[in-house]
């Protein structure tokens, strides 16, 4: 049995502890807005945030976040209201197919956890692990540099 706190709410789950964070989120909780891209932490499309650190959630037996407290893209948004991330991506038109956005906003979520008001080399550094294929790269720091300064 494994415990922890999921966007806020507590779970537990009967799972083998080495089945991938990825897979009981997408699979076994219905929790799709966490991509599955690579499988093998390249390109970022499943991060999701385990405290306050981004992690790579293809990567990330469920054991290891027994106790800790996992955010997902579906937690960022509260009472309806999308998270300045969220809102950011989308008026300045931070995404192309959206396939890599879920990853992007929760590292960029993480980014901000840490430090608030990131110069634009420390977001371009912090985000420089997470792949766009559509190479919406430039809008992605934009957003965040604009979000940054709402959060
Ligand atoms: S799917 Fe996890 S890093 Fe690519
Ligand atoms: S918007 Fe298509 S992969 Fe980034």
């Amino acid at each position: 049995m494994i415990n922890f706190k999921l966007n806020g709410k507590s779970t537990k789950l009967d799972v083998e502890g080495d089945r991938m964070l990825l897979w009981v989120l997408r699979t076994d909780l219905g929790l799709t807005g966490t991509k599955f891209g690579c499988g093998e932490s390249l390109c970022g499309a499943c991060t999701v945030v385990v405290g306050k650190e981004a992690l790579r959630s293809c990567q990330l037996p469920v054991r290891e976040v027994r106790g800790k407290e996992v955010t997902t893209i579906e937690g960022l948004a509260g009472n309806g209201t999308l998270h300045p991330l969220q809102k950011a991506f989308a008026e300045l038109g931070a995404l192309q197919c959206g396939f890599c956005t879920p990853g992007m906003i929760m590292n960029a979520y993480a980014l901000l956890l840490k430090n608030p008001r990131p110069t634009r080399d420390q977001i371009i550094s912090g985000m420089d692990q997470n792949l766009c294929r559509c190479a919406a790269h430039k809008r992605i720091v934009e957003a965040i540099e604009s979000a940054s300064r709402k959060v």
